[in-house]
């Protein structure tokens, strides 16, 4: 099974646009892909998924990240890194299995103009600390703003031409 993970829990971010953008493109190359929406973690999961507790609610997160074998995730930069959401997340997800040696594709955007590039460093390290093998191609999309046309896609030039080599690569991965 493939996951892409929309990593915040934001409401009408655009992290879960590109999400949906990556499923939609990666459907067409004849990768079926799941989505797992941040936004859909246990409102309390800080105080009901951590430290050896586990809620309902969250069993059903916690199979389909075991069922996993390959994960796209969508990393908004939030204060110059990742958001504390995903990597509380990572937290509450079973430890070692969840992410031992499996594989990772890195999707990093802002609405600066960095693209998130040091987050997406910072989650890379966080995989590696994991087990879980990050695809050489990471993809950083700055000034999301002007990126995405009124069907929630993305359509310039250059933008289309990385994230489709990082799709076609991520197939093959
Ligand atoms: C808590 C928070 C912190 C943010 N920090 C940064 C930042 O450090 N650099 C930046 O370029 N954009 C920053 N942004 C803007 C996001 O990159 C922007 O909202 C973008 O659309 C991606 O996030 P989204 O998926 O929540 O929409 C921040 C947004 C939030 C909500």
């Amino acid at each position: 099974m493939v996951t892409i993970i929309s990593g915040t829990n934001r409401n009408a971010s655009n992290t879960l646009k590109i999400a949906k953008y990556y499923q939609k493109e990666l459907l067409k190359k004849g990768l079926s892909t799941e989505l797992l929406n941040l936004q859909d973690l246990p409102e309390n999961l800080i105080a009901s998924d951590l430290y050896g507790k586990r809620s309902k609610e969250f069993e059903k997160i916690q199979e389909l990240v075991a069922n996993t074998t390959k994960f796209l995730f969508v990393i908004p930069e939030y204060n110059g890194s990742f958001p504390g959401v995903l990597k509380t997340f990572i937290d509450a997800c079973a430890f070692p299995e969840s992410f031992y040696e499996k594989k990772a594709a890195l999707v990093g955007l802002s609405s600066g103009k960095y693209g998130n590039i040091r987050g997406v460093e910072h989650f890379n390290g966080v995989c590696a600390y994991l087990h879980l093998h990050v695809m050489p191609l990471r993809i950083h999309i700055s000034s999301i703003k002007t990126e995405l046309d009124e069907n929630d896609n993305l359509f310039k030039d250059d933008t289309l031409k990385f994230t489709n080599e990082q799709m076609d690569k991520f197939v093959k991965y």
